[in-house]
């Protein structure tokens, strides 16, 4: 069945898969959002059922946590558990140093708090999501509705004094309406290019009255777990500057496709 699945998808699957090899029995895991992240979560649902792991997990969106619950993980909230041994997450864009965009699918608040909450986070990706520099994928900020369009220009005029190539945003819209995430906010996509300083526009984006959160994590991702369709892995660890090669085997997918049928 993985041999069936899109040249991207076994990149996303094989990353993820390889992934789920950190989690040990007794972990609090932070589990993350997205089409790769899916695929972790389904690889974790996995080994919990045919190893007995016994795991507590954190999601970062409510259709991770729906995701979850039905593959029989067991879900509880972060103020449950305040703290966290290991984040699993998906990401947009991931330069050599690790930083990375993430909001594409809207969970950035949650992503971060979650991450940030956890003794280490491993980002899984297909390769395509690797960049020289941050920036090409637009840049997702979490605003609160209440003077969106205020905290829109004071963003836009604020990226005058940052080292970015392009400055214009738009708000990003759901079935023609203002999309809005789990908290109930909106999120504005910075088009920027690309992104000389992602630690300072982190920054300096945060102070700006309206805005929640911003997609940029810097020093906040471990490891990153590169996958390529033809079941390569690659692992790169932000501490010990190794780069380690594996392969996961096509042929071997074990139940996980039994929620997808
Ligand atoms: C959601 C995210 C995702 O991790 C990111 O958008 C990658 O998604 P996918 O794995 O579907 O490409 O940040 O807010």
């Amino acid at each position: 069945m993985v041999a069936e699945l899109s040249p991207i998808d076994r990149a996303k699957y094989v990353a993820s898969r390889r992934s789920v090899d950190f989690v040990e029995d007794g972990m609090k895991l932070g589990l993350g959002t997205g089409s790769t992240a899916a695929w972790m979560v389904r690889c974790l649902a996995e080994r919990v059922r045919e190893e007995g792991l016994k795991v507590t997990c954190v999601s970062t969106s409510t259709r991770t946590a729906a995701l979850g619950r039905e593959l029989g993980l067991k879900v509880v909230t972060m103020d449950e558990v305040t703290w966290l041994d290991l984040t699993i997450d998906g990401a947009d864009e991931i330069d050599p140093a690790l930083n990375l965009i993430k909001g594409g699918g809207a969970a950035l608040l949650q992503e971060k708090i979650v991450a940030t909450a956890s003794d280490r986070m491993i980002v899984i990706a297909d390769a395509a999501k690797e960049v020289a520099t941050l920036g090409a994928f637009p840049l997702p900020v979490e605003v609160v509705p209440f003077g969106w369009k205020t905290t829109q220009a004071l963003i836009e005029e604020t990226l005058f004094s940052l080292d970015v190539s392009e400055r214009s945003s738009t708000l990003r819209l759901q079935d023609g309406a203002p999309l809005r995430t789990d908290e109930g906010h909106f999120i504005l996509d910075l088009h920027l290019q690309r992104i000389g300083n992602p630690r300072q526009l982190a920054l300096v984006l945060n102070q700006i009255p309206g805005v929640v959160e911003n997609g940029l994590f810097v020093d906040i991702c471990d490891v990153a777990i590169i996958g390529h369709a033809d079941g390569r892995v690659v692992v790169r660890d932000i501490s010990s500057g190794q780069a380690d090669e594996s392969r996961v085997d096509l042929t071997q997918s074990g139940n996980i496709f039994a929620d997808l049928e």
